[in-house]
């Protein structure tokens, strides 16, 4: 989808644009390699992937890399001095150099510690969070964020173990979830969407991802692009309810209903549904077989009808 995304993002060789997510920079090598006068800056929260960027960006001096949140956008582009952009791309999710790195915490088939955290220096680890959840809390994670089914069940098992004092190693979160669902043959696909769904929490994934498309509206000049690509429906949703939303007449309503104003739509969407892998790259690439894209293209600035 590297390519297809490229082609939504409408690359000028002199425009300049933002990759939000830039893992090990393979996306933004390809947004750098259509510029001339144009300029690249590329964000992660994870440090290791700014670093890996770095080095696969090395040679094209348009591109910058800053380890930063791509919900705190708009403020890199002010330290940076830039007052606006004409593409913006999100890749959301993992990068595989963190899944395949047992010592971040992201996999379930290799033990390391608890962590799950992209950016290692903020917030609470996997284990910390556990430590600090109601059963609620952790069954209502389990259900929205990795549609789980026998949410409640596992979140019991797993504050039970946490309670124990044998919740510290990725480890122990896969054997909670297999112990509980022991009457499964073989392993249990529980034990893969536990793991997305607490990471998601650990990392605030969806709000980040909220606060980072409000973020990218408000930076992109008109006729600029907005491509998300999103990996699981929690994700897809956010980005389709808000783009919907945002192509859409905004109306602001007074507390008994009555309309105070109207706000043009910010957003036009060149394609109105999802763009999904082709049959052969999700054969060839597991990993794009839950891909779905999405592409905004930001209109003038939005008249108010008062
Ligand atoms: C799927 S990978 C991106 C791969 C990249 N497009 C490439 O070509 O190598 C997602 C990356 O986004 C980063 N990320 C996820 N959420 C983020 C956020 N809120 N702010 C900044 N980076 C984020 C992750 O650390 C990870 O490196």
């Amino acid at each position: 989808m590297a390519r297809e995304a490229l082609r939504w993002l409408n690359v000028r060789p002199d425009g300049t644009y933002v990759d939000a997510t830039a893992g090990a920079g393979g996306h933004s090598a390809l947004i750098a390699a259509a510029l001339e006068t144009g300029r690249l800056i590329a964000l992660d929260r994870d440090a290791t992937a700014v670093a890996l960027a770095g080095e696969r960006l090395k040679t094209f001096p348009q591109a910058r890399v800053v380890r930063a949140n791509y919900s705190d956008l708009n403020q890199v582009l002010r330290d940076a001095g830039m007052d606006g952009v004409d593409g913006v791309l999100i890749d959301a999710g993992l990068s595989s150099m963190q899944i395949d790195r047992p010592e971040r915490g992201f996999s379930f088939q290799e033990d390391g510690p608890l962590d799950m955290r992209m950016d290692p220096d903020s917030g609470p680890s996997a284990a910390e969070w556990l430590a600090s959840v109601t059963e609620d809390t952790l069954a209502a994670a389990l259900r929205d964020l990795g549609d789980v089914g026998p949410a409640r069940r596992i979140a019991k098992a797993v504050l039970e173990r946490q309670r124990a004092g044998r919740m510290t190693r990725t480890g122990d979160l896969a054997d909670a979830v297999r112990e509980t669902l022991d009457f499964v043959r073989g392993e249990p696909g529980e034990v893969r969407t536990v793991f997305q769904a607490v990471r998601i929490a650990v990392n605030r994934e969806l709000e980040c991802l909220r606060a980072g498309l409000e973020s990218a509206v408000a930076v992109l000049r008109p006729g600029g692009r907005l491509v998300v690509i999103s990996f699981h429906s929690g994700e897809d949703r956010v980005v389709k309810d808000a783009f919907r939303a945002w192509s859409r007449p905004e109306r602001e309503l007074t507390r008994d209903g009555r309309v105070l104003s109207v706000r043009a739509p910010r957003l036009r969407l060149p394609v109105s549904g999802p763009i999904i892998p082709s049959e052969d790259e999700a054969r060839t690439n597991p990993r794009a077989k839950s891909a779905k894209m999405r592409v905004a293209e930001r209109r003038e600035a939005a008249a108010v009808e008062g």
